[in-house]
């Protein structure tokens, strides 16, 4: 081979390893990528496992405690286990989010209905929960600290919370079990509530019976229902009782 030819065969060599060079950076750049996003999806993923673990072993024990407490006080209770989500959902629709007010929970229990409320938009500072069981109360306060946990008797509503309010309730969500209770105990009940709350404000009430806890046709009251939530474990109903 002449040197010229020599030269120029160097010359293009040295371009080819130049290029692969390149090439070379450029590909460990795009592995280095490829990790970095296996990396973060790989992260994103356990702590999306983290919480749903978190949630299943929060709702076990959530089950476990009603279902002591039910065997304690079944009447109290009237429920074997916390409404399910389809059901705190939907009561928790009735509630505008963006008004203001407080909102009044008799009965919360664990808190599913309390959940969903924070879920759609409501400011847990906003939350009066009504809880007539001690530890149900501990817990309640444990979770929400921002709301004010009262111990006590919903079924006294204004002598229990009536000095508190600053203002008129923008809602009352009751998951009293209703039913177990004579009517003239409901009736007293609602009125109480519709006092307490602001005008047009709802009185949220769910229930496993097939006919409203409240008479549809009382003086000064309008009612409405939902439809039928079967998801729910027995299938309930939510009624929305309001002044007019
Ligand atoms: C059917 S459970 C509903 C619990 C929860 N809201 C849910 O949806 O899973 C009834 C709840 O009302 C409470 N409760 C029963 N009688 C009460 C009363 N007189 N005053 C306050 N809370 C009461 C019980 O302790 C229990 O937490």
């Amino acid at each position: 081979m002449s040197l010229p030819a020599f030269q120029h065969l160097e010359k293009k060599i040295g371009k080819q390893i130049r290029f692969l060079e390149m090439k070379k950076g450029a590909i460990g750049k795009h592995i280095e990528r490829r990790f970095k996003i296996f990396d973060e999806k790989k992260d994103a993923l356990g702590k999306k496992i983290g919480k749903h673990l978190r949630e299943f072993e929060q709702k076990r024990d959530d089950d476990l405690r009603f279902i002591r407490t039910w065997f304690e006080k079944p009447l109290a209770m009237g429920a074997v286990a916390p409404s399910g989500r389809v059901l705190a959902r939907t009561m928790a629709r009735y509630v505008d989010p963006n008004g203001t007010g407080p909102i009044i929970e008799l009965g919360p229990g664990t808190g599913p209905v309390t959940d969903a409320l924070i879920k759609n938009g409501v400011d847990p500072a906003r939350l009066v929960l009504v809880e007539f069981d001690p530890a149900f109360c501990r817990l309640l306060q444990e979770r929400y600290p921002q709301a004010m946990v009262v111990q006590g008797d919903a079924y006294t509503l204004s002598k229990l919370v009536g000095a508190l309010l600053k203002t008129p309730a923008a809602a009352i969500v009751s998951g009293l079990p209703l039913m177990t209770k004579p009517l003239r105990t409901r009736l007293r009940l609602i009125s109480e509530a519709l006092t307490l709350l602001a005008p047009n404000a709802p009185f949220i009430q769910f229930t496993y019976a097939v006919v409203s806890p409240i008479p549809t046709r009382l003086a000064g009251v309008r009612a409405e229902r939902s439809e039928p939530i079967w998801l729910n474990v027995p299938p309930a109903r939510v009624w929305v009782y309001r002044r007019g």
